[in-house]
């Protein structure tokens, strides 16, 4: 499966009176990852307008020479959106999330606030573990049902690509159908899906004590049936003490280049781990990274994978934020995600992880909404088509009703965008 998209072809929709428009654009030519000083260029234009036809961007720039293009270009009239002088953004790239599950986490919510640590409540039978049930027992229509009501809250708060894992099953027949599920939400959502096989993320209860069984099973039985139904894109290892072993990654990941997926990984999220063992492997990304060795902060502005940081998940832990200042500053390429999950970030609102980095992290509004769009486009290796507004680009967009992109990240906890455009679909909230 790949960046499936919408079904139906848009009609030619006209932007008008932006007070603010975020482009986002690649000044250097190179269509790299952003980086250090890079992430601060927004390509600001003021008194704009963008022209998208076919899904497509097809203009964007002054309003006066967008709407003499558009009136040139087609003869019918295409629908106009008045921005009422507010702020367009690229629309987010949520580039980490786990939306196939079924419950809230209510009891481990309740223990962390008597003190216990997430670890703690993973080793007594809490955790991932508590969500495999649920999915076992549930209907692809079910799991469908809560794929699609978190894509809509998404959407709602800016989102329109949107990275999705399973994970929750943790056996191949419930993996596959978290995947299905996640597949055919993809093809009615007008956003764009790309989805991830976590099969590894914690070993399941039937395979206590034999990890490296279950191993072989994500390795010659799992993925291979995943590749063959082109059912996810990439394979993510949670790497972690109580998950998988960076020796156990390898093998996962040595799998999946022979299956011809792409790799991502949960590396550092509690403990430190030796990246330098998975460089061959070039991952797309690195997630959390709250604990990362000074060695692989050395490292990692040389690679090409994203450091992709999840403040919904220290947040929601009380645990250390990643160290976003000094990776920006040592010039690794950063993405902002929700995380999105029922244990440790139960929120879809990108809006709300942007604060966080600015008032956590120490992050500018400006690196943060680049490291939420652009980077995460890379992230997902996605970045010829998503994550800035040019022309050709896919129509994804994000109205604010706000003055300033620096609201955004400022008015935490409300919800400020007004309309999103989902490969040229116009969604009003
Ligand atoms: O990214 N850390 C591993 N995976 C998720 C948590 C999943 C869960 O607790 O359900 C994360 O934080
Ligand atoms: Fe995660």
């Amino acid at each position: 499966m790949s960046a499936i998209p919408a079904q139906s072809l848009a009609k030619p929709l006209l932007l008008t009176n932006i007070g603010q428009l975020l482009t986002i654009k690649d000044v250097s030519g190179r269509n790299d990852p952003r980086r250090g000083r890079e992430l601060q260029e927004l390509g600001i234009l003021q008194n704009a307008a963008v022209f998208c036809r076919d899904g497509k961007i097809a203009a964007v720039g002054s309003e006066v020479e967008v709407v003499a293009r558009a009136t040139q270009e087609i003869g019918a009239e295409p629908r106009v959106f008045d921005c009422r002088r507010g702020t367009v953004l690229p629309g987010f790239v949520d580039s980490h999330t786990h939306p196939v599950f079924v419950s809230p986490r209510l009891v481990d919510f309740e223990q962390r606030i008597q003190g216990h640590t997430y670890e703690e409540i993973a080793k007594f039978g809490g955790g991932i573990r508590s969500s495999i049930e649920g999915v076992r027992n549930a209907s692809e229509e079910d799991l469908s049902t809560s794929v699609l009501r978190a894509f809509e809250d998404m959407e709602r708060s800016g989102t329109t690509t949107v990275e999705a894992k399973s994970g929750y099953g943790l056996s191949t027949d419930s993996e596959i159908k978290s995947l299905r599920a996640i597949r055919e939400v993809a093809q009615q959502w007008p956003g764009t899906v790309i989805s991830t096989f976590l099969g590894a993320h914690v070993v399941p209860p039937e395979f206590r004590q034999r990890a490296d069984a279950y191993v072989d099973l994500v390795c010659d039985q799992m993925i291979p049936k995943v590749a063959r139904e082109k059912l996810a894109d990439f394979v993510d290892v949670f790497c972690e003490r109580g998950a998988f072993t960076i020796t156990q990654t390898e093998r996962i990941f040595d799998a999946a280049h022979k299956a011809r997926m792409g790799t991502r990984a949960h590396v550092c999220q509690f403990t430190p781990q030796d990246l330098s063992k998975l460089a061959r492997f070039e991952p797309a990304s690195y997630d959390h990274l709250d604990c990362l060795t000074d060695k692989d902060l050395q490292a990692l502005p040389q690679q090409r994978t994203i450091a992709t940081l999840l403040p919904g998940a220290s947040y929601f832990l009380a645990h250390s934020y990643p160290i976003a200042r000094r990776l920006i500053d040592a010039g690794a390429a950063v993405a902002l995600a929700t995380d999105f999950n029922p244990g440790t970030s139960p929120t879809t609102s990108m809006p709300l992880v942007l604060s966080l980095a600015c008032t956590q992290m120490r992050m500018t509004p400006a690196e943060a909404v680049s490291a939420a769009t652009i980077n995460g486009a890379h992230a997902l290796r996605l970045a010829r088509q998503k994550g800035s507004i040019e022309m050709g680009k896919d129509a994804d967009l994000a109205v604010f009703d706000t003055k300033d992109y620096r609201e955004i990240c400022y008015w935490f906890g409300r919800e400020t965008c007004r309309a999103t455009v989902l490969n040229g679909h116009l969604a009003i909230h």
